[in-house]
This record gives structure tokens, sequence and C-alpha cells, in this order.
């Protein structure tokens, strides 16, 4: 009989990268919580001024750790801190550390990458592309490995229309790449098909695991946009302002005014616990599928794309509507204006509502700011989000269809009890109550303000909205009488 997905990681021990980041922290909480591993070993650079080990210290204090202190007091013993980062073949490890990782992991999960959508080509290959490499050469020398799971993304061949759990050729190998860096003979069309070098690297990954990776009981997990958590260990839980989010919060406070017009496209979300969840599930599968293989390496590593648009597809429409919804009941304290958008489908006339609707009410609120003797801050930050917007534009308004049938099958073959444990069928899935708790997750986690206050954002609300409606009559005045003088010039 095969054992319980908890099971399988008994006195286990794992191997996290990116376990600072959004989906490691994730990852790393629910499996001290859920499963009786021995130990987690967890990659982490020393960054801005802080060691490794600091960096982790301040990390737990985190309100996501609030449930697995209460439940397991002394987690922290379970976790070892290894100080090291991806760029270099050695990863910076310490002899002591590597020999650690090798006589004693038994899961590798490599979920750490550079997301940004604009890192130079280079330093993204080098973390995402080598980054992986490396990971894979220590992991084939493990003598205990039971299982390897790459995190790559849904959208690493975004370049197609149909995106199936299947390999795809790439323009250029992993080894070629690296090669044109060293020789300085990199063609900058090479990658002319992605949208961003993020996606382009993880593609490239991808074909290299293909190509390097049969030695390794090794399987890809293809996650699509991950939002808030669902229910554990909270409802609406998030830390980044990445993707759908950062559009919303930029409506809700009064911030962003103007939006592509994407509303009949799909966003593809899925909550972050029901991600960790498939993730958890992936490496039981993996291990599973290896021992049945007797230890002989598997053909081709598999892939699970883990999607909603299959089961549960989400208009943006949708998303922005009900967020908005929430709006009206509790909207945050610090709006600067009140929430509204005007939607943009012709790029030109984008450019002329960003001017009118962002642009000159920015430029009035540097100028108070100088005025206030602080310096100006608005117009770069207008310039900052709106680039930003244009990076997602591609995603927010291209359609792909998903095969996730992988990702199904494993579904299927959890027992109720795992099912339970690690939830992350999207079918039937209740985007009403998710949304809501995405609001309220962004208002506590992204704007840090509680419920207390909500009485007196409404009054403030309420204020904006009057501040709102006379400025709007105000400039259809002004309308009104350009083309009133307009029609008398001319006739
Ligand atoms: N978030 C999504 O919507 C989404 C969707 C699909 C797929 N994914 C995939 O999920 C994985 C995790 O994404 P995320 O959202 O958690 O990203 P994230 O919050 O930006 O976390 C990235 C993690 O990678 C680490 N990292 C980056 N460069 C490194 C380096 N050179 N050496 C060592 N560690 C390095 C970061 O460490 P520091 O803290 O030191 O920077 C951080 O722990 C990625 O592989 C991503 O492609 C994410």
């Amino acid at each position: 009989m095969e054992t319980s997905i908890a099971e399988s990681f008994e006195n286990g021990t794992v191997f996290i990268t990116g376990s600072t980041g959004f989906l490691g922290k994730m990852l790393t909480e629910k499996l001290l919580r859920s499963c009786p591993v021995d130990s987690i070993a967890i990659l982490v650079r020393s960054k801005k001024g802080l060691s490794a080990s600091q960096r982790v210290k301040e990390i737990y204090k985190q309100s996501l750790f609030d449930r697995l202190r209460n439940e397991k007091p002394d987690f922290m013993e379970s976790i070892k801190v290894i100080d090291g980062h991806l760029e270099e073949s050695s990863m910076g490890l310490s002899s002591s550390d590597r020999e650690w990782l090798i006589e004693n992991v038994n899961f590798v999960f490599h979920c750490a990458a550079t997301i940004k959508f604009n890192e130079p080509l280079e330093l993204a290959s080098k973390i995402n592309i080598q980054g992986t490499e490396h990971v894979m050469t220590l992991a084939s020398q493990m003598k205990n490995l039971k299982g390897f799971v790459h995190v790559s993304t849904a959208y690493s061949h975004c370049p197609r229309s149909e995106i199936r759990e299947e390999f795809y050729q790439v323009p250029i190998t992993a080894k070629e790449l690296k090669n044109r860096f060293v020789d300085k003979e990199l063609n900058t069309n090479i990658s002319q098909d992605w949208p961003n070098t993020y996606t382009f690297t993880k593609a490239i990954t991808e074909n290299m695991i293909l190509t390097n990776g049969n030695h390794l009981p090794i399987s890809i997990f293809r996650p699509s946009i991950i939002g808030c958590t669902k229910s554990e260990p909270e409802p609406g839980w998030l830390e980044n302002m990445n993707g759908p989010t950062g559009l919303v919060t930029g409506v809700m406070v009064g911030f962003l005014r103007t939006v592509p017009n994407i509303g009949s496209n799909i966003t593809d979300i899925i909550p972050a616990d029901y991600t960790v969840n498939a993730l958890i599930s992936v490496m039981w599968d993996t291990v599973n599928r290896h021992k049945q293989s007797n230890g002989v390496s598997f053909e081709e590593p598999k892939i699970y794309n883990y999607v909603s648009c299959v089961e549960s597809p989400l208009t943006w429409g949708r998303y922005i509507r009900e967020m908005h919804d929430q709006y009206y009941v509790a909207p945050p304290l610090q709006s600067m204006w009140y929430g509204f958008y005007i939607f943009y489908t012709n790029l030109i006339i984008g450019s002329i509502l960003r001017f009118f609707l962002h642009r000159i009410p920015g430029a009035f609120m540097d100028l108070m700011l100088i005025l206030c003797g602080k310096s100006p801050k608005m117009l770069r930050m207008y310039k900052k989000t709106e680039n930003m917007i244009d990076l997602l534009y591609d995603f927010a308004t291209k359609q792909w269809t998903f095969d996730n049938s992988n990702s199904r099958e494993l579904w299927s073959s959890l027992s109720k009890d795992d099912r339970e444990m690690f939830q992350f069928s999207l079918e039937d899935f209740d985007w009403k109550s998710y949304i809501k708790s995405y609001y309220y997750g962004i208002r506590r986690h992204i704007l840090h303000e509680d419920l207390n206050n909500v009485e007196k954002a409404s009054s403030k609300n309420q204020m904006l909205l009057w501040l709102h409606q006379a400025c709007m009559v105000l400039i259809v005045y002004i309308l009104l009488q350009l083309c009133w003088i307009l029609i008398t010039f001319l006739f």
C-alpha cells in the first residue's frame, strides 16, 4: 500500500531553495506543520547587511508562522540554515554544509529564482538556468535522494497559445547561451519571442533539465499566478504586490485611475496554500514513481501544470468587480483619492488617459511635497507602476489553453485524508469568498490596516467621493465651455 503524503516525509531531510520568498516560506511552514520531517535545510544568502541566520530569525517572526508557533513552539530546532546562493557552481557553500547536504538530504524543492520580468538576461540566466544546474549537480551527489521538484512557471512557454504538460523546443540550449555570454557574442534577438527574461530563462531551464536530469528522480511543477491563501495558515495571507495584487492595490488607494481593458480575459490566479499543497503532492508522486521504477531513471521528467482556468476560470472583470464590492464596505484609510478607474483598449488613448489622470495630478502632488519641504516622489512612482503594468500587459491581454491532466490525475490518486490535508483541486472553486479574503488580505498585509478603522475610513471615503464628483462636474463644465467657445469661433 502506498504511504500517505505526510508519512512519505517521515524522518526525512528536506532541502529548500528560495525559502525566504513567498512560495518557499509557505512551503516550509506547511511541511513543518503537517509532515513529520526530521529537518529542513534552507539555502539563504546574506542580504542588505544581514547574515543568512539573522535574516531567517526575522522572517520566522512573521505572522505567517503564528499558527506553527502555536502548534509546534520548538519548530526552529528543525531548521538548518545553509548560507549560500545560486550563482556560483559551489553555491558559496562551506565544505561542511556541502558534506552535510550530500549525506542527509532526501527531498529537494528548488523554488529559488529571480522573478523580475526585466532582469538583465545575463543575471536572469545565472540565477535561473545556471543556478538550477548547480542545485542539480549537488543533488546528483546526494546519497539518499528520493525526489527533486523544480518549480517553473505555467508561462515558461508563453509564446505558444496551447501549453500542455510537455517539453517544448527552445531557440538555444543552456550551454550555448552560457558560451555566448563568455564570448560576449549574445544576439539579443535570441529571446525575442518571449515577453521578458524571466519566462525565457525558465523555458531554457526546463530544456536543460530534460537534457541533464535523467539520472535524477526529478519533476517540474508549473504554477500560474500565485495569489493569497484560501485558508491556510490563515485566509488572505500574502506579502507582495506582484501581478494582479499590485493592480488592485493601486486602484484601492486611488493611485491608479486608468488600467488596460482586460475584463473578459482570464486571469489564472491560484491560491498560495493550494499551490503549496500541489507542490508537496508532486514530490510525493515523484518519490513513488521513482520507487516503482526501482531506481531506474525515468525516460523523461514529468511536468505538472497547476492552473485554475481549466476547472474554474476567473475573468479579470469578475476579479476587479468583486474586489470593488469589498472596497465599498471597507475602503482603506490611507486612500489618496476615491477609488475609480477608466479602462482603455487602445494604447494611444491609454497614454492620453495616463497623462491626465496620473501625470498631471502626480506633478501637482509633487509640487505640494516640494512646497512642504519634502522630496517629490509621485511622478517617479507613476513611472515605475506604469512600467510594471506595461510588463504585465502581455499576460493580461493574451489567452492560453492549458492542459493540466497530470495535476488532475494526481488529485484523483490522493486518499480522502490526503485530500483533506493537501487540498489543491480547483473544481467548483468558491471565487467569491476567495476574492473577499484577498481584499481583506491586501488591506491587512500590504496596507497594514486592521478592521478597527473601517468607520473612519468610510467617512474619509465619502468625502473623497464628494471631492471626486466635484472635480468631475468641474471638468465637464470646462469641457462644455471649451466646446462652446469652439462652436462660436467656427460659426
Ligand atoms: N509568485 C508567483 O506568482 C509564481 C508563479 C509561478 C511560478 N513561480 C515560481 O515560484 C518560485 C518562487 O517564486 P516566489 O513568488 O516565491 O518568488 P520570490 O518571493 O521572489 O522568492 C524568490 C526566492 O528565490 C531566492 N533567490 C533569488 N535569487 C537567488 C540567488 N541568486 N541565490 C539564492 N536564492 C535566490 C530569493 O532569496 P532572497 O530572499 O535572498 O532574495 C527568494 O527566497 C520561482 O521559481 C517562481 O518562478 C512563482
